[in-house]
């Protein structure tokens, strides 16, 4: 919908004295804006402004209504702190924060598609070498990932850096925990032939934080706040557009339903299940433990004007 088609309330009548008054409104208010700022943060605040306006005109917005909106974002700002960010959950939850890495990660070749940075990444992560075990104590089923980084051309990218971060098996990151440790993440690069794997655990299904307005509007609308079962990247190479990405677990029962809308397609890996005894593909002793086993091969496109730093969510 073009910006200029979208003032048309009330819909479908003729310019009555009620609609030429509001879409004066609108006009008046984009051109106190018309005088600072760049042409993009006018290009933005036009849009914003007649969006918004087009908004309130399309559903007749009651007093009432705005005042609980207000009520909303209020909560939302009183409970956000350094470590708590209320109003990015709140774009996740309405697919704001998918639709901008939409936008910003344009499908180039094969790439692999992009998915939501989430709040538990953590800089300077352990290094841990190719075959190397990310768990760091955290509890879970042992997983074996492998894959390759390669550009759209189908070269290898030796030396690509790996993050990778996931919750345990009861559902919490290590920066959820109070004691200060550090599991259940490391980062790692790509061979010479652009390979790496490591170990990790089996991903499980968790909810985002649905203590606050987020979680009692999941809930107001019957949605929950559980996301499927997934293990996040974050992957870079010299000239080439960092990825943030997950992998879903094939089979999990929340992929349809992810209370962020990260789940796509392409990201959703057999995790294969591998009986207790099973020879282990680099002769790791297990215990005599079940585990499985996940590919991913990852593609970089090159970097370019439209590539972007990574949507930090919540
Ligand atoms: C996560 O994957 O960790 C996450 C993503 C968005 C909101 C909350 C959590
Ligand atoms: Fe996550």
């Amino acid at each position: 919908m073009s910006i200029d088609s979208i003032d048309a309330a009330p819909p479908a009548t003729a310019q009555t004295e009620q609609a030429v008054r509001e879409q004066a409104l609108v006009e008046e208010v984009i051109r106190s804006f018309a005088s600072g700022g760049s042409d993009r943060d006018r290009e933005v605040m036009n849009s914003l402004v007649r969006h918004l306006h087009a908004f309130i005109r399309d559903i007749r917005l009651t007093e009432d209504e705005w005042s609980k909106a207000i009520g909303f974002l209020t909560r939302a700002g009183h409970i956000t702190t350094d470590t708590r960010q209320e109003f990015v959950l709140l774009s996740d939850v309405l697919g704001a924060s998918m639709q901008t890495i939409a936008v910003n990660n344009e499908a180039v070749g094969d790439a692999t598609e992009a998915t939501v940075f989430g709040p538990f990444f953590v800089e300077n992560a352990p290094q841990i070498d190719i075959g190397g075990d990310i768990a760091g104590g955290a509890a879970g089923e042992p997983c074996w990932v492998e894959g390759t980084v390669r550009d759209t051309d189908g070269n290898p990218l030796p030396g690509a850096r790996i993050e990778v971060w996931e919750a345990d098996e009861d559902g919490f990151y290590d920066v959820q925990c109070s004691d200060g440790r550090t599991a259940a993440r490391a980062h790692l690069f790509a061979d010479k032939d652009g390979r790496y794997s490591f170990w990790g655990l089996t991903p499980t299904p968790y909810p985002i934080p649905y203590d606050g307005p987020v979680g009692q509007m999941l809930e107001h609308y019957g949605r929950s706040p559980i996301r499927a079962s997934h293990l996040h990247f974050m992957v870079s190479a010299p000239q080439k557009r960092t990825l943030v990405t997950h992998i879903f677990v094939d089979g999990c029962k929340y992929l349809d339903r992810d209370s962020v809308f990260g789940v796509k397609e392409s990201l959703i890996k057999e995790f294969a299940a591998q009986p207790a005894g099973t020879p282990t593909p680099d002769g790791r002793d297990l215990g005599g433990r079940e585990w499985t086993r996940a590919r991913f091969d990852i593609v970089l496109p090159p970097a370019g004007p439209s590539t972007a730093t990574a949507t930090k969510t919540s």
